[in-house]
């Protein structure tokens, strides 16, 4: 997969090349490529905004600066890529968006900065290829790079050959519709805590029982929406029960 960001602080996007993102790109499993958009400016001042239309607070980003900086960017495209704009005014990003976009050959993400970029600037990408504007969720930060650094990082650890146990992303919370449950690990008893005698017992059956009630319950507690949203067919009778 190829992902590219344009954005007017780098720097921001360093930790794509730490951890998890870095061993993607070392294994060529991913490659990235971090913009400046000042890059495509012609000004001295390198500006790349200008005051809004209509009036307001803020500045908005300019068209022609992002225009060139995507035309430049998807030129070498063996194929249109998907545009992602994180902005606060977008749709949800969530696990199956991750999914989804984990089957992409190319993902641009355009980081805005101030009160946004012009609207046209999507407007005209989206003649040519797909765009989402997409948030991160209900509050808003000073710029779309740490929103872009959670979707990419989401999408890549879906990635075949890039998490060391793919079992991991089939667990994860949110696969089978809940949250996952606690977990534990050696030793047994600390500070005065014990582990759960079920996980002890080697009862495989009894294990799996114990995390699914673990999970239905964490999530009916805590995030009550997803138990709303789950089909019948995912609950047994006796997750019913519970
Ligand atoms: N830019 C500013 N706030 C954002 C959010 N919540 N999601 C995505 N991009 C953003």
């Amino acid at each position: 997969m190829r992902i590219d960001v344009l954005t007017i602080f780098p720097d921001y996007l360093a930790p794509v090349r730490e951890a998890l993102l870095g061993k993607a790109i070392d294994r060529g499993r991913i490659s990235v490529g971090v913009h400046d958009l000042r890059d495509w400016t012609h000004d001295v001042h390198r500006s790349v905004d200008d005051s809004p239309y209509g009036g307001g607070p803020g500045m908005v980003m300019k068209p022609s600066v992002w225009g060139e900086a995507l035309d430049s960017v998807c030129a070498d495209a063996v194929e249109q890529p998907r545009l992602v704009v994180p902005t606060p005014a977008g749709v949800t990003f969530d696990q199956p968006t991750a999914r989804r976009w984990s089957g992409e050959q190319h993902l641009v993400f355009a980081c805005g900065r101030y009160e946004g970029i012009d609207q046209r600037v999507i407007d005209d990408a989206a003649r040519r290829m797909p765009v989402e504007e997409v948030s991160i969720g209900d509050y808003v930060l000073v710029g779309g790079e740490v929103a872009a650094l959670t979707m990419i990082e989401a999408v890549v650890r879906l990635l075949p050959g890039v998490l060391g146990n793919p079992a991991s992303a089939e667990q994860d919370s949110f696969s089978d519709g809940l949250l996952e449950g606690p977990c534990y690990t050696r030793p047994e008893t600390w500070r005065g805590l014990s582990v759960p005698e079920v996980l002890r017992s080697g009862d495989h059956a009894a294990v799996s029982r114990w995390q699914r009630d673990r999970a239905l319950e964490r999530t009916v507690s805590r995030r009550p929406d997803l138990i709303d949203a789950l089909a019948p067919e995912q609950l047994d009778d006796r997750d019913r029960a519970l």
